[in-house]
C-alpha cells in the first residue's frame, strides 16, 4: 500500500473508534438513566403510594375530612365541658358556702326553738300535694313553720319526723344539717336569678341560662320549698363527705315518711336532675309504697288514681 493509502486508513479506524466509543457511553448513560428511572419509579411505589397506617396516598388529600373529623370532636368536647361544668356549678350552689357551713353547724341546726315545737300530725292528703312545672303552688296555700336554730323553717307537721330521721342519722356518726327549708316565693326568684346570672357569667346566651339553670331550680311559684315540707340536706364535710350522708337518706329516708324527690332514673318525668340532698316529706305510708315499687311523686299519684 501507498503511504497515502496507509495514512487514510489511520484515519478512517481512528473515526470509527471515535464513534464506537461515543456510542458506548450514550449506551452507559441510557442505562443509567434508565436504572435511575426504575429505582425512582419502585421508590413511589412501595413508599409513596401509600400513608401512614395503610390509607392510600389520595386519602392525604382530604383535608377537608381531617378538618371536619376535628370540628366534630370539638363539638363532643364542649358538649362535656358543658356538662360537667352545669354540675359542678349546680353543686357549688346548691351547697353551702364554707361561711355557711360554719355558720349552720355550730349547733343542732335543725332542732326547733322551744317555742315553735309542735306535734305530730296524722299523714294526709296535705303531704301528698303535687308541685312541678305544671302544677304550681296553690295561691291560697297556707304554710304554718317551725323555726330551727339555724334560721331555716320547715312546716310544722314534718318537724318530729324531720328531727327522728336526723337524731337517728347522728346516732350512726353523721353530721348532717338542713341547708334550705321553706322559702317564700321572692326567695325562689332570688335563686333563680342567681342561677341564670351565674350560668350568663360563664358565657352562656341568657336563653340558655335559663335552660340550665331550670333543669335546678323550680321556677317561682312552682317550688316544693314554697310549702315548706321539702328540706336540702347537705353534710357537714368537716365530718362527713357527702355520698355517705345521700346514700343513708337514700336508703333510710323512707322510714321517716322522705322520699328522695328528683332521683337520677326520673329525669324525664319530674323534669328535674338528680338532687340527691333534696326530700320530700310524703308520709309513711306513701314513702314505703314509693320505695318499694320505685316510683317518683308524679308516678306514685298516677298510681294511686288508678287504683282508688
Ligand atoms: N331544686 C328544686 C327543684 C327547687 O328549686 O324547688
Ligand atoms: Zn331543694
Amino acid at each position: 500500500m501507498s503511504l497515502f493509502t496507509n495514512a487514510m486508513c489511520g484515519v478512517i479506524m481512528s473515526y470509527i473508534d471515535q464513534k464506537e466509543t461515543e456510542v458506548q457511553m450514550m449506551t452507559k448513560k441510557l442505562k443509567r438513566m434508565t436504572g435511575i428511572a426504575i429505582l425512582a419509579a419502585l421508590i413511589i411505589s412501595t413508599s409513596g403510594c401509600q400513608f401512614g397506617d395503610g390509607e392510600p396516598l389520595f386519602e392525604v388529600t382530604t383535608g377537608e375530612l381531617a378538618y371536619e373529623d376535628t370540628e366534630a370532636e370539638i363539638e363532643v368536647t364542649t358538649e362535656e365541658t358543658t356538662e360537667a361544668t352545669t354540675e359542678v356549678t349546680t353543686e357549688t350552689t346548691e351547697k353551702p358556702t364554707e361561711a355557711t357551713t360554719e355558720a349552720t353547724t355550730e349547733e343542732i341546726t335543725e332542732e326547733a326553738t322551744e317555742e315553735t315545737t309542735e306535734e305530730a300530725v296524722e299523714d294526709g292528703d296535705w303531704c301528698l300535694i303535687l308541685v312541678n312545672k305544671d302544677n304550681p303552688v296553690p295561691e291560697d296555700y297556707e304554710v304554718k313553720l317551725t323555726d330551727l336554730t339555724n334560721g331555716n323553717q320547715v312546716d310544722s307537721r314534718i318537724y318530729p319526723k324531720l328531727q327522728e330521721m336526723f337524731d337517728d342519722a347522728r346516732s350512726y356518726g353523721m353530721d348532717l344539717f338542713v341547708r334550705e327549708g321553706y322559702r317564700t316565693r321572692e326567695d325562689q326568684q332570688s335563686i333563680m336569678d342567681n342561677r341564670v346570672e351565674a350560668y350568663e357569667a360563664e358565657g352562656y346566651s341568657e336563653e340558655e341560662a335559663i335552660e340550665f339553670a331550670k333543669q335546678y331550680v323550680a321556677e317561682p311559684g312552682t317550688s316544693e320549698h314554697e310549702l315548706g315540707i321539702s328540706v336540702d340536706i347537705n353534710a357537714n364535710n368537716d365530718v362527713s363527705d357527702d355520698d355517705t350522708i345521700y346514700t343513708w337518706l337514700d336508703e333510710n329516708a323512707y322510714k321517716y315518711g322522705f322520699i328522695k324527690r328528683y332521683p337520677e332514673n326520673k329525669i324525664d318525668i319530674t323534669g328535674i336532675n338528680n338532687e340527691p340532698w333534696h326530700y320530700r316529706y310524703v308520709g309513711l305510708k306513701a314513702a314505703q309504697e314509693m320505695k318499694d315499687m320505685d316510683l317518683c311523686l308524679e308516678e306514685y299519684l298516677d298510681y294511686l288514681s288508678e287504683n282508688e
